[in-house]
């Protein structure tokens, strides 16, 4: 009797000793330290581009902001995808994040495109006015129901147009000349408007197609013109400003919501305190490549008239304005003072 009381209180000491144990461990489980969330981001300019050292300088306030508990890798050269598979990478979540000019992310979410219409912006201050306020808050939000979380605006910039052929001031001169677009309605609808042969086409085609003139000219910024070395298949560029082209950082959504809130906060902060410095990145190399640009051999037209080009594109407020559902929208990003 004695004996089976004693083995009783040893088998309970034992089976206690287990539970203790393992509670040990599974503490231990908990507390050991998890490896950082690793997250991919990517975009379809090299590595000289503001896309590229926004995104750099992005994942490096995220990394510090976190302690190391979130990493972002950039991924340039659209080795994620290129403009459009990028955007459905997000959707699908195949594709962590992205900076995306707006017009490539038109299909997606129309409304966007109300940023994209010609001489819409009185200049960068009114633009980031406009977007870093309710209003671009407003367009954010739609990325939303697209299962994407468009974080915030950054920049491409005043856009400009180059091509192959001859110097261009007035409408006039680009009558005919085969010009590469954004795969975005309203631009084939405006340079329609001005006589040329607009052709949509992903920007990982365009280099390619301005060396081998299966396309006469393209446009974009400045910045873009001299970091993708445009100037090579390029001789002549006239500073039209004929669009101010945002670019935006998004997140998939599924991505967004798997992480902790914490971690959330730090994407959407770091996404906007980058923003500063991407646009002021983009200034200083503005004028620094303005004034390479002739040493690279473009003739560069400084002065076109851009109140003809402005006056002959007006047809589009009407039409995109209705298509869109944006006529308010526009008032209201003119009158933003
Ligand atoms: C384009 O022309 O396709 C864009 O401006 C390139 C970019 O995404 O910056």
């Amino acid at each position: 009797m004695k004996n089976r009381k004693r083995s009783s209180i040893i088998a309970l000491l034992v089976i206690l000793a287990l539970i203790v144990s393992g509670c040990g461990s599974n503490a231990k489980q908990a507390a050991a330290p998890k490896g950082p969330i690793e997250l991919k981001l990517g975009h379809v300019l090299n590595e000289a581009s503001p896309f590229h050292k926004g995104a750099v300088e992005f994942a490096k306030k995220v990394e510090e902001k976190s302690k190391g508990s979130l990493k972002i890798s950039v991924f340039p050269n659209a080795q994620l995808g290129n403009d459009r598979t990028l955007a459905e990478g997000l959707q699908f979540g195949t594709v962590d994040m992205a900076v995306v000019g707006t017009a490539t992310v038109a299909g997606f979410v129309p409304r966007v495109q109300v940023f994209d219409m010609p001489f819409l912006f009185r200049d960068a201050e009114h633009a980031y006015k406009v977007l870093d306020g309710p209003i671009g808050d407003e367009v954010l939000k739609d990325f939303q129901a697209k299962g994407i979380v468009g974080l915030s605006f950054w920049e491409n910039g005043f856009r400009h147009l180059t091509n192959s052929k001859k110097v261009v001031k007035n409408p006039a001169d680009v009558k005919g000349l085969k010009i590469r677009v954004q795969e975005i309605p309203l631009h084939v609808s405006f340079w329609k408007l001005l006589g040329t042969d607009p052709t949509p086409m992903s920007w990982t085609e365009v280099y390619t197609a301005l060396q081998q003139k299966t396309v006469d000219g393209q446009e974009n910024p400045i910045q873009t013109i001299y970091t993708q070395k445009i100037y090579e298949v390029q001789k002549y560029i006239s500073l039209t400003y004929h669009v101010y082209a945002p670019a935006v950082i998004l997140i998939s959504k599924k991505t967004y919501d798997s992480l902790p809130p914490d971690l959330q906060k730090i994407v959407v902060d770091a996404a906007r305190e980058t923003a500063t410095y991407e646009r002021n990145y983009i200034k200083d190399l503005e004028s620094k490549a303005l004034a390479e640009l002739p040493k690279l051999g473009m003739q560069v037209e400084t002065n076109p008239d851009k109140e003809a080009f402005k006056a002959a594109v007006q047809p589009v407020y009407k039409e995109y304005g209705d298509k869109l559902g944006v006529t308010n929208l526009i008032s209201k990003i003119i009158e933003t003072k």
